[in-house]
C-alpha cells in the first residue's frame, strides 16, 4: 500500500489539510498538539474505518469537536499492486451517519459504497487487518517497541499476513481442487472405458457385414424394378395424355357450336333492332304531335275557363255601373235643395249687413266706453288710496309735534334757561343782556347748566315738522280736487253708455223682423260644408262610373281578342290531327311490314347493339373448322384407347411404385443403420489404446495429488518460513546495532521468551532496557523489518519515538533512515523534535490542525 494523497476535514485534531506523498522520507513536524498524530490516524481510519486513540466503539468521536457542522472527510489515494485506490469515508456526529465509497480511480467505477462493503474490500485489497498495519507499515505514538515485545505467534501471524496473506490457505485449497477434478476425471474415463470394452466384446462384426452386403443387394434389386415401371408410367400416360387432348377438343368443339347458335340469334336480334331504329324518327313525330294536340286541348279548356271569367266580370261590372248611377240621381237632386236653402239665407243676411253694420260700430264704442270708465275708477281708488296714505301722515306729524311742544312745556324753567343760554352766546364780555339788561360778565354760572343738545334736538324736530304739515297740507287739497274732476269724467261716461244700450236694442228688434238670427252664419256655413261634401261625392261616384265603363271597354276587348285566338287554335288542332293520321297511317304500314307489334317496336329500340357480334360469329366460326380438323387427325391415335381403363392402369402403377419407394427407403436406412453401427464399432476399437494411455496418466496424478495433499502442513511450512525472516530480521537488525551501538547489544530470538538481547555476550530481557536503548532497538528492528517485507509494503510510518534519544543517537538513526529511501518506499516520520526533524531535507510543518 503505497500513499499518493491525503485530503482531510474536521478530522481529531485537523481543520483541513491536503498533503501528497512521494517516494522517500517525508517528516511532519509541529509542536505538540498541532495535528501531527491526526494526519496517520487519518490514514488508518480511511482503511480500517478505525483509530488508535478512541479505538473502533465510536466513530463519531473521532469528528474535530470544535467544527460547526461536525463533519469530517477523508479522501485518501493509494495504491496497490500496480493499481490506483480511492477511499472516502464521511462522519456525520449529528446525524450519527458514515458514509464509506471506495472507487478503482483508473477504471472510475465505484467498487463499494457501504461502510462494511469498504472494509471487506479493502481487507481483500490490502492483505491484511488494522492490526498487522499499526504493527507493520505504523508505528503509532507510544507504540514504537511494540514489535520487540512479540511473542513467536504474534510474529508468524504477521508475517502470514503481510507475506503470503492467504497464499498458503489457497495452495492446500488448490491442492484438493485439482485432485478431486482429476479423480473425477479418472472415474469418468474408466467407466467410458469399461462400456466400450463391454460393447466391442458384444458385437460380431463379420455377421453385420455380411447383413450389409445382403441389404445392399436387396436395395438395387428394388431400384431396377422401380425403374422398369417408372418407364412403364411414361408410355402409359403419354397415351392417356392423347385421349384427354381428343375429349378436350371435343366438349370445345360442342361449346363453340353452341356459343354459334347464341351469337346467330344474337345477331339476327340486332337485325331487328336496326330496323326498329330507322323507324324511331317517324314514331318520334308521332308522339311531337300527340303531345302538341293534348298542348292544344288545354289552351282550348283554358280558354273556355278565361271567357267563362271574362263574361261574369263583365256581368259584375254593368251591375255596379247601374247602381252608381241611380246614387249620383239621388245627390243630384239634394244637391239642388242645399243650393235653394243657402241662396235664401244669403239674402237675409245680406239685408242685415247695413243693420249689422251699426250694431258692430255701437258694440266697439260701448266696449271703449266701458274700458275707459274702468280706467277712470282705477285711478280715483288710486288717488283715494293716496289721499287716505297723505292724510294718515299728517296725522302722525301732528301728533308729533304736540308731544314735542308738550315735552317743551313741561321743561318750560330749562327751556327758558336754554334760551337765555341761546343769547348769552351771542354775547361779548360786558354786552348788555337784551333779556334782563344787566352787564355780560363774559362766563356761564350754575344757572346754565342743562341738557343744550337735548334742546336743540326738540326745536329742530318741531321746526322740520311744521315745515312737513304745510307741504303736506297743500298735496292734500291738490289732490282732493283732482277726486273730484275724475268723478266727474266718469258720470259723462255713464250716461254716454246708456244712450248706446238704448240703440242697440232698437237695432236687435229690426233685425229679428227681417228674420236674422245669431246663428245664421254658421248654419249658412255648414250648409255649405254639406253642399261641398255631397258635391265631392258625386263627383267621386261618376269618376267611378268613368273608371268602370273603361274597365267594361278593356274587358270587352280582351274577350274579342281572346275569341280569336280561340278560333285560330281550334284550327290549329284540326290541322295537327291531320298530320298525325297521316303519320300514324305510315307508321303501322312499316310495322306491318316488318312484322313487328308495337311492343316488339319498343322493346326493340331500347335494346343495345354490340358492336362486333358478327366479328365473334365469324372467329368462331373459324375456330370450328379448325378443331374439327385437329379432331381428325387425332382420331385415329385413340382409337380403341379408354381413358378410364388407362386411368385405372396408371393408378396402380402409381401405387406400385409408391410402395416399392418406401420399401427401398426402408433398405436404405437399414444400410445406414449398419453402416454407422459398423464405424462406431471400428473408431471405438482405434479408441481403446489412447484411453488406455490418458487412465494411466490420470492415475499417476491422482497418486501425486494425494501425496501432495498428505504431505502439505500449514504450521509447518509457516513455521519454517517464519524462521527464515526471523533469520534475516535479526541478522539486519544487528548490523544496525552494531553500528549504532559499538557492538554493546545483539539481539537474539527464543521460543520461550521472545527477542532477548545479548548485552556484551550477556542475555537480558528486553524489557530491562533503559528507553532510549529500548528506541534504538526498535527502530532497528522496525527498519529491519520493514527492509525484509520491502517488496510487500509500500509504505513506512513513524510516530514520535525518537524524543528520548541524545543527540548523538538521533543522528545515528537518522543516517540508518536515510538509507531506506533506496528502497522506494513512501517514509513519513512525525516529530516535535526541530533537531531531528532538520536532519532531513523534506519537512511539512503543521500547526494548529492546519499545514503552514
Ligand atoms: N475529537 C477531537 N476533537 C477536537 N480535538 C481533538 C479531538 N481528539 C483529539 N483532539 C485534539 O487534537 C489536537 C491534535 O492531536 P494530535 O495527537 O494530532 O497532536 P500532535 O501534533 O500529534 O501532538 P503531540 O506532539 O503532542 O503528539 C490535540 O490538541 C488533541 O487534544
Ligand atoms: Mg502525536
Amino acid at each position: 500500500m503505497k500513499p499518493k494523497k491525503l485530503y482531510v476535514r474536521n478530522f481529531l485534531g485537523l481543520k483541513e489539510i491536503d498533503l501528497e506523498f512521494v517516494d522517500g522520507i517525508t517528516v511532519i513536524e509541529g509542536p505538540n498538539g498541532a495535528g501531527k498524530s491526526s494526519i496517520f490516524e487519518a490514514i488508518m481510519f480511511a482503511l480500517f474505518g478505525v483509530g488508535i486513540r478512541y479505538g473502533g466503539r465510536n466513530p463519531y468521536d473521532y469528528v474535530n469537536a470544535s467544527s460547526t457542522d461536525k463533519e469530517a472527510r477523508i479522501e485518501f489515494l493509494f495504491e496497490r499492486g500496480g493499481k490506483e485506490y480511492k477511499l472516502v469515508r464521511v462522519l456525520d456526529a449529528r446525524r450519527k451517519s458514515h458514509l464509506a465509497v471506495l472507487k478503482d480511480e483508473e477504471a472510475k467505477i465505484t467498487l463499494a459504497s457501504k461502510v462494511d462493503q469498504v472494509n471487506c474490500e479493502i481487507r481483500r485489497i490490502l492483505g491484511f487487518s488494522d492490526d498487522i498495519f499499526r504493527r507493520t507499515v505504523y508505528l503509532p505514538q507510544g507504540e514504537i517497541d511494540r514489535f520487540l515485545k512479540a511473542t513467536k505467534g504474534e510474529i508468524s501471524e504477521t508475517v502470514l499476513q503481510v507475506l503470503y496473506g492467504d497464499v498458503i490457505e489457497r495452495i492446500s485449497e488448490k491442492i484438493k481442487e485439482r485432485l478431486e477434478s482429476v479423480s473425477k476425471d479418472f472415474a469418468i474415463l474408466q467407466e467410458r472405458y469399461n462400456l466400450f470394452i463391454r460393447e466391442l466384446s458384444g458385437v460380431d462384426i463379420e455377421n453385420k457385414k455380411e447383413e450389409l452386403r445382403k441389404l445392399e443387394e436387396h436395395g438395387k434389386e428394388l431400384e431396377s424394378r422401380l425403374n422398369d415401371l417408372r418407364e412403364k408410367e411414361k408410355i402409359l400416360l403419354s397415351a392417356l395424355q392423347g385421349v384427354r387432348e381428343y375429349l378436350l377438343k371435343k366438349r370445345e368443339l360442342e361449346e363453340l357450336r353452341s356459343l354459334k347458335a347464341v351469337l346467330e340469334r344474337k345477331a339476327e336480334a340486332e337485325e331487328k333492332i336496326k330496323k326498329a331504329r330507322e323507324l324511331l324518327p317517324i314514331y318520334q313525330r308521332i308522339l311531337d304531335l300527340k303531345g302538341r294536340v293534348s298542348q292544344l286541348e288545354r289552351r282550348i279548356s283554358e280558354f273556355a275557363t278565361r271567357k267563362m271569367n271574362l263574361e261574369g266580370s263583365l256581368k259584375q261590372l254593368e251591375e255596379r255601373i247601374s247602381e252608381t248611377r241611380v246614387k249620383l240621381m239621388a245627390l243630384l237632386e239634394e244637391l239642388h235643395t242645399f243650393e235653394k236653402t243657402i241662396e235664401e239665407k244669403k239674402k237675409i243676411v245680406e239685408m242685415s249687413r247695413p243693420l249689422l253694420g251699426e250694431v258692430n260700430v255701437l258694440t266697439d264704442r260701448m266696449s271703449g266706453i266701458k274700458l275707459q270708465m274702468r280706467k277712470i275708477e282705477e285711478e280715483i281708488r288710486r288717488r283715494e288710496e293716496d289721499l287716505r296714505g297723505k292724510m294718515e301722515e299728517m296725522r302722525s306729524i301732528e301728533e308729533r309735534l304736540e308731544r314735542v311742544r308738550e315735552i317743551l312745556e313741561k321743561n318750560e324753567e330749562d327751556f327758558l334757561k336754554y334760551l337765555a343760554r341761546q343769547v348769552a352766546m351771542r354775547l361779548k364780555e360786558g354786552d348788555t343782556c337784551p333779556v334782563c339788561g344787566g352787564t355780560f360778565k363774559g362766563k356761564f354760572d350754575e344757572f346754565f347748566k342743562i341738557e343744550v343738545e337735548f334742546y336743540e334736538n326738540l326745536m329742530r324736530e318741531e321746526r322740520e315738522l311744521e315745515k312737513r304739515r304745510e307741504v303736506l297740507e297743500k298735496t292734500l287739497k291738490d289732490r282732493e280736487e283732482e277726486l273730484k274732476r275724475h268723478e266727474k269724467e266718469l258720470e259723462e261716461r255713464g250716461q254716454e253708455l246708456e244712450g248706446i244700450l238704448d240703440r242697440l236694442e232698437g237695432l236687435q228688434k229690426e233685425l229679428k223682423e227681417l228674420g236674422y238670427s245669431s246663428t245664421l252664419e254658421d248654419e249658412l256655413k255648414d250648409l255649405e260644408d254639406r253642399r261641398r261634401k255631397k258635391q265631392e261625392e258625386y263627383q267621386r261616384l261618376q269618376s267611378e262610373v268613368t273608371q268602370l265603363e273603361k274597365e267594361i271597354t278593356y274587358l270587352s276587348a280582351e274577350m274579342g281578342e281572346m275569341e280569336r285566338n280561340f278560333s285560330e287554335t281550334l284550327a290549329e288542332r284540326e290541322e295537327i290531327l291531320r298530320k298525325l293520321f297521316e303519320e300514324e297511317k305510315s307508321f303501322s304500314r312499316a310495322l306491318m311490314n316488318w312484322g313487328f307489334s308495337l311492343e316488339d317496336f319498343l322493346k326493340f329500340v331500347e335494346m343495345k347493339i354490340d358492336e362486333d357480334t358478327n366479328l365473334k360469329l365469324a372467329e368462331v366460326t373459324a375456330r370450328i373448322e379448325h378443331i374439327k380438323d385437329d379432331l381428325s387427325r387425332l382420331e385415329s391415335q385413340v382409337q380403341g384407347l379408354d381413358p378410364d381403363t388407362l386411368q385405372r392402369r396408371h393408378e396402380e402403377i402409381k401405387r406400385e411404385i409408391e410402395w416399392l419407394e418406401e420399401e427401398r427407403k426402408k433398405v436404405m436406412q437399414e444400410v445406414g443403420k449398419m453402416k454407422q453401427l459398423i464405424e462406431n464399432f471400428e473408431a471405438k476399437r482405434k479408441e481403446v489404446p489412447t484411453m488406455e494411455k490418458q487412465l494411466e496418466q490420470l492415475g499417476k496424478q491422482r497418486k501425486l495429488l494425494e501425496l501432495a495433499k498428505n504431505s502439505f502442513k500449514k504450521d509447518e511450512f509457516l513455521s519454517f518460513c517464519t524462521a527464515k525472516i526471523l533469520k534475516k530480521i535479526l541478522s539486519r537488525t544487528n548490523q544496525y546495532l552494531a553500528v549504532m551501538m559499538d557492538g554493546r547489544f545483539c539481539l537474539e530470538f527464543t521460543e520461550e521468551k521472545g527477542f532477548v538481547v545479548l548485552d556484551n555476550g550477556i542475555q537480558r530481557r528486553a524489557e530491562g532496557l533503559s528507553g532510549g536503548e529500548r528506541a534504538l532497538i526498535s527502530i532497528a528492528l522496525a527498519i529491519s523489518f520493514a527492509e525484509a517485507i520491502a517488496g510487500r509494503l509500500e509504505a513506512f510510518f513513524i510516530d514520535e519515538g525518537f524524543s528520548s534519544l541524545d543527540s548523538e543517537n538521533k543522528r545515528k538513526i537518522a543516517a540508518i533512515l536515510k538509507e531506506l529511501e533506496k528502497l522506494n518506499k513512501v517514509i513519513i516520520f512525525v516529530t516535535h523534535d526541530r533537531e531531528f526533524s532538520e536532519e532531513f531535507e523534506r519537512r511539512v510543518r503543521i500547526v494548529g490542525g492546519r499545514k503552514v
